[in-house]
């Protein structure tokens, strides 16, 4: 479902959340730091503290003594000064005691070395222990604080991830096996091209999940266990919200979501698509490298949009940015400060694109261990005073004036299909470049242009309604079900418009490939058919002729045979010179193009224009601005919230062309508006 302009809250807050990972358990030898801590939040204009992620050794020191007292006056102090709390089950990192008296907690990992205890982030999710002391641990906590007032939402663990190989894990990948494909091995060795270097199994307890050590290369196989390890995550978090669920029916339930650091591109772990239908909240920890020295600003920050527009599509609605650093991380290659006004301008981008919280990663520096550096509210000289507790306190004060944004969602008529599970087939294909694949990042190229002229885009997983949109671009789908492909054509026979690329409808749901050329679906929905793709060397250039020009061709090119499609581009060099690249074709009551080859920007930009065009495609709010300027709207019955946001180094001039209301200072304004560098306005305009 599309959302629309009501407003969707997912918490009982009617106020943008300001705060953070709070870690009292590693100052209650400091009483006089935590009464600090107390005076600091309220200085800082923080109202919302996530407790106990890492604090299992202090809430069960011993196995079966619990200690909560001093959970409770934190709780209650936090209460005291009218903050909420979101309640972390701490099944993110374990005591030692666990490890050392159940050993089977220790994960194993892929060589089948099984893990010493230590860090975190690293159990065993099929472990009976686990589960077991997981779910006790967090009945007691539901039972000692479900009724809080102060308690806004759970937080379940940290960060679920990775994946454990252990003889437990193992026994139930068969399982999940023998369910999958309903007791029939040879349904399996079937799909999973069994006799390929004989690797046809006459018995199931044959089969293990992929190894360096042992078998890696049966795509089928691979595929399997990635979504095994995405369905036995979730059901290790549903055996953690059992008691929660049922103690606390009312309070909205998240876990953390990751991205990748250095592209932002979705976390490869989990399929995310599957694990968002159960939680209540979107939330995610964003570490974007700002001001790092490979890209521009502007570019980062379209990277920024791009993940965002993700996850809050996973679940159509505001989702919660649950970390950020108001500095630097510890774990960057070099970890770079945030220059003056970048932490107001990249909190509020998060915020532009759907998020109704700005939380950090970590309330007060760690004074020891591996975190010890890394950015946070309140830093190790306890002051007030210092730039990044200013520029803290600065975004505190902005959301303070933003809670009629809280809910409000954004509706889009363009889409972008990703799929965690072609993401995995294309990384395990031996073929194409091994180096320029690239799925995400090419998905974040065709954003580029909707980003650049502030024309909303949901990116959207596979299962999700595709009706509501005007465009669904879809590069690189190489694997795609027969579902997916009859999805596909419906959308285009109802009236829609698809973009689809280079190296999609490859094979199907197993990893097998379709057989007897390109699936008859798409070569009547798009009247071509793709007969070979050329992989080009990093030094090749081939160029396509589009539109009276020439726009450069790298990595992929792939050859058509045109059936019923206009040709409106062709390549211009080598065997497949002047044959048809680019193409365009009626079917039903819809228009589907083929892109076949890796262009370059410019050519996105000219070629996504003539559909802005024809598609009246248009930002909500029309803004004139140079390159580097982002505006992206968050919407509600009423008004339209825009956030303008100077990505560049330079002052930028905008043109408002409306009447509209600075959120922040109360001004009314209109015309030319000059932005600082780093600036961002915040404007309401009657919708
Ligand atoms: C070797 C092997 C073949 C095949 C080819 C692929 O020659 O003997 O089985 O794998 O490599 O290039
Ligand atoms: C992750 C974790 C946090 C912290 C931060 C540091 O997001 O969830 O506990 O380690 O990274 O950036």
């Amino acid at each position: 479902m599309m959302p629309t302009n009501e407003k969707t809250y997912t918490t009982a807050a009617r106020f943008m959340l300001h705060g953070g990972d709070y870690n009292p358990d590693q100052w209650l030898d400091h009483p006089e730091i935590l009464a600090e801590d107390l005076k600091l939040m309220k200085l800082s204009g923080s109202n919302t503290f996530s407790l106990g992620i890492f604090a299992w050794s202090t809430l069960e020191p011993e196995e079966g003594q619990f200690h909560f007292e001093w959970l409770d006056s934190i709780i209650d102090n936090i209460a005291s000064i009218g903050g909420r709390v979101i309640l972390a089950t701490p099944s993110g990192a374990r005591p030692a005691w666990m490890s050392q008296k159940y050993p089977e907690v220790l994960r194993v990992n892929e060589s089948r070395v099984q893990q010493l205890h230590g860090g975190r982030h690293n159990h065993c999710f099929t472990s009976p222990v686990y589960r077991e002391k997981t779910a006790k641990m967090n009945r007691m906590l539901a039972e000692r604080y479900g009724k809080h007032p102060a308690l806004l939402m759970w937080h379940i663990s940290n960060e679920y991830g990775g994946e454990c190989h252990c003889d437990k894990c193992q026994d139930a990948f068969r399982s999940w096996l023998k369910v999958k494909y309903a007791d029939d091995l040879k349904a399996l060795n079937d799909s999973w091209w069994g006799p390929f270097w004989s690797h046809t199994f006459s018995d199931w307890s044959q089969i293990e999940s992929p190894s360096p050590i042992g078998e890696n290369m049966v795509h089928g196989l691979n595929l399997d266990w990635k979504r095994f390890v995405t369905d036995q995550t979730i059901s290790f978090f549903e055996n953690e919200v059992t008691a929660i669920k049922e103690l606390t029916p009312d309070i909205p339930i998240t876990t953390n979501f990751m991205a990748d650091t250095h592209d932002l591109i979705p976390f490869q772990s989990l399929d995310y698509s599957k694990f968002a239908k159960h939680l209540d909240v979107i939330s995610w920890d964003a570490y974007p490298a700002w001001h790092n020295d490979w890209e521009t600003t502007a570019n980062l920050a379209m990277k920024v949009g791009f993940i965002n527009d993700l996850y809050r599509s996973l679940k159509q609605q505001p989702f919660l940015l649950m970390e950020s650093t108001p500095s630097a991380v510890n774990w960057h290659k070099v970890n770079k400060a945030k220059r003056p006004g970048m932490h107001l301008l990249s909190s509020m981008q998060m915020v532009a694109h759907g998020s109704d919280s700005i939380l950090y990663f970590q309330w007060r520096k760690s004074r020891g261990s591996s975190e010890k550096f890394h950015g946070a509210v309140v830093d190790h000289d306890n002051s007030a005073e210092n730039r990044v507790f200013k520029e803290v306190s600065k975004v505190g004060e902005t959301l303070g004036k933003l809670s009629q944004v809280v809910g409000t969602n954004r509706p889009a008529d363009v889409a972008i299909l990703y799929d965690w599970e072609n993401n995995w087939a294309l990384d395990h294909a031996q073929g194409y470049g091994s180096e320029t694949k690239s799925y995400p990042q090419t998905l974040q190229e065709h954003y580029r242009t909707f980003w650049e002229q502030d024309i909303p885009v949901d990116v959207i997983t596979k299962e999700q309604d595709f009706s509501g949109y005007k465009l669904l671009v879809v590069p690189m789908l190489y694997l795609a079900s027969e579902r997916t492909i009859a999805r596909l054509k419906r959308f285009v026979a109802d009236g829609g418009t698809v973009v689809m690329t280079y190296i999609s409808g490859i094979v199907n749901e197993y990893d097998l490939t379709y057989l007897g050329g390109w699936h008859q679906d798409l070569r009547d929905v798009f009247g071509i058919n793709p007969v070979e793709t050329d992989t080009l060397y990093p030094s090749d250039r081939n160029a396509v002729h589009y539109g009276g020009r020439s726009y450069e061709l790298t990595d992929y090119a792939t050859v058509l045979e045109n059936h019923s499609a206009d040709v409106v581009g062709t390549y211009e060099q080598d065997f497949y010179a002047e044959t048809p690249a680019v193409t365009s074709n009626r079917y039903e009551k819809g228009e589907a193009y083929y892109i076949g080859g890796r262009l370059e920007e410019q050519f996105h930009r000219d070629f996504y224009q003539g559909l802005i065009r024809e598609l009246s495609l248009q930002p909500v709010f029309p803004i004139a601005h140079g390159p580097g300027v982002s505006v992206q709207v968050r919407q509600d019955a009423a008004q339209d919230y825009a956030f303008v946001m100077n990505f560049t180094e330079q002052e930028q001039t905008v043109s408002i062309d409306a009447k509209a209301k600075d959120l922040v200072t109360g001004e009314d304004l209109s015309g030319e508006l000059a932005l600082a560098k780093y600036e961002v306005r915040i404007l309401a305009v009657n919708g």
